[in-house]
């Protein structure tokens, strides 16, 4: 081990994404390390963490930002991708990479530490190709700066989206007939081993690049399922049939869990080919990690749901090529309005603020709960997030949250929520909860584009009637039974 007798400065990038941010969460126990975060808007960081953190604001695309953020650092954590974005991702990937090497070279930085995806070239998907590409690009000076290269395949821990995929089928599926590929091998690992093993390459001594391959032992995603079952108290019977394509697996993925297409078409595509570990580098370089079995990873997973203490989702981050916040916390030019105003009487504004902050999700819409589900299945059927992701807590929103087909890009607390619409919609629209001392400003925003978002506009009028109205009259009512509970 090296020596640890002075603080350590280390940068962790995707800070706001599913690793990242429990990455952060473990090291910020560590007195031995400082941390600083390189997030592309740093409201997506609770303000007690800010207080512990250094933050610097930006991306990898500016040289400037990651001269500055990597000044001074010792080890840095690359944990993003562009596999969001709808452009050329492969190409911003290569871009990234190259501009974060480059900057580490610059500034001294002794070793950098990534987190791929497991599988080899020849069988590989897009996305896996991506990732593969990129640890071969932070790897290629190795000379002048380290790369400590980890490969994981299906990660298992609450909000992944391999675990949620799995608990949604097990949940609502007795009998499930399943493609050809649900039997591939693979190597799930649980999130908390993937994590010991980013903070354990922050203290190995050794001098050279390392890839190393890390996993639970071998089983196939039907293998997967039914250990899930018996984790979740199910009996559940899968029944392989030869015929179901990737797209029709992905479709059927897509109505019976959380993600959308791009999520379950990634995942049928990892898992046409098998993804074992190629080398044995975990077991001789981390032999104190012992990775825990699937079913228990599993378990754990289960307990952090009921217990509420889910630190990330897979949509947490952006799905898009920028912050997919940043640009939407003001609708201020919003042509098109359904506003409701109610006063709030006696009811404090900290009591109309949490219960608009318990919308969505299991909670529900309060009313006309039929006509969001609608809409939230026509958007599935367009390719949208309909009504699928919940919410990450049933008692907690923070900045960046997804809840349902909204995302949360405002809190104030006490004062403001602001939804920007992730929905499939002919427009950009906003819900805002303008909570001022007297009275409830609720409001639709739209922005049409072109002639089609007018008649879409429009057209949903007389259901927005019943819908709004009724909503902010039950944030009203739910307000005062949480004020007269105490
Ligand atoms: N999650 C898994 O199941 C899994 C499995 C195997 C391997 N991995 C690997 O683990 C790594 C991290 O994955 P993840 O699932 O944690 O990703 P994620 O949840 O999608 O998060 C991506 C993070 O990167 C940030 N980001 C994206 N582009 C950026 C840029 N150009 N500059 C600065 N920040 C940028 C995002 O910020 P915003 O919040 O602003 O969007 C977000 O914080 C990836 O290399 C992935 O291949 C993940």
């Amino acid at each position: 081990m090296e020596q640890k007798d002075t603080v350590r400065k280390i940068l962790i990038t995707g800070a706001t994404g599913y690793i990242g941010r429990r990455l952060k969460t473990r090291l910020l126990g560590r007195s031995d390390l400082s941390l600083r975060l390189l997030v592309r808007n740093r409201n997506k960081i609770s303000p007690a963490t800010r207080d512990r953190v250094e933050i610097i604001e930006g991306d990898t695309f500016s040289q400037q930002t990651l001269d500055r953020a990597l000044e001074g650092v010792h080890t840095a954590f690359y944990l993003i991708h562009s596999m969001g974005a709808k452009k050329d991702f492969e190409e911003l990937d290569r871009r990234s990479a190259e501009n974060f090497r480059d900057a580490c070279i610059r500034a001294g930085v002794r070793r950098i530490i990534y987190l791929g995806g497991l599988g080899i070239r020849e069988t590989a998907s897009r996305h896996l190709r991506s990732r593969i590409e990129t640890g071969e690009i932070l790897s290629a000076v190795s000379g002048r700066i380290q790369t400590i290269w980890f490969r994981a395949g299906i990660i298992i821990g609450s909000g992944s989206a391999s675990f949620e995929i799995i608990c949604s089928l097990v949940h609502k599926l007795p009998v499930m007939i399943t493609p050809r590929w649900v039997a591939t091998r693979t190597q799930p690992i649980a999130v908390d081993d993937v994590l010991s093993y980013l903070e354990a390459a922050i203290d190995l001594s050794h001098q050279d690049n390392l890839q190393v391959d890390i996993g639970a032992p071998a089983m196939s995603f039907k293998e997967m399922m039914l250990q899930a079952a018996r984790a979740m108290g199910l009996r559940r019977w899968l029944i392989q049939v030869p015929v179901l394509t990737p797209r029709i697996s992905s479709f059927w993925l897509i109505l019976f869990t959380t993600v959308p297409l791009r999520v379950a078409a990634a995942l049928v595509e990892g898992l046409k080919s098998e993804t074992v570990v190629q080398n044995d580098n975990a077991k001789r370089y981390f032999p104190d990690i012992y990775p825990m079995a699937y079913e228990k990873a599993v378990r754990t997973a289960l307990v952090e749901l009921e217990q509420h203490q889910v630190i990330s989702r897979w949509c947490d981050s952006s799905a898009d090529i920028a912050c997919d916040i940043t640009a939407h916390d003001d609708p201020g030019g919003s042509v098109l309005r359904d506003v409701r105003i109610l006063p709030l009487g006696n009811i404090s504004q900290a009591a109309v603020y949490k219960s608009a902050c318990r919308i969505g999700g299991e909670n529900g819409w309060f009313t006309y709960n039929i006509f969001w589900r609608l809409r939230g299945l026509i958007d599935k059927l367009v390719g949208g997030y309909g009504l699928s992701r919940g919410r990450r807590m049933d008692h907690e929103l923070r900045l960046g949250d997804a809840l349902d087909f909204w995302k949360v890009v405002d809190l104030k607390e006490n004062k403001r929520l602001l939804l920007h619409a992730q929905m499939k919609l002919p427009g950009k629209a906003w819900l805002e909860f303008d909570i001022q001392p007297d009275q409830l400003v609720q409001t639709a925003h739209f922005i049409p584009s072109g002639i089609w978002g007018r008649i879409y506009w429009y057209s949903v009028l007389p259901i927005h009637n019943l819908v709004f109205t009724n909503l902010a009259r039950q944030i009203l009512d739910t307000a005062r039974t949480i004020e007269q509970s105490g």
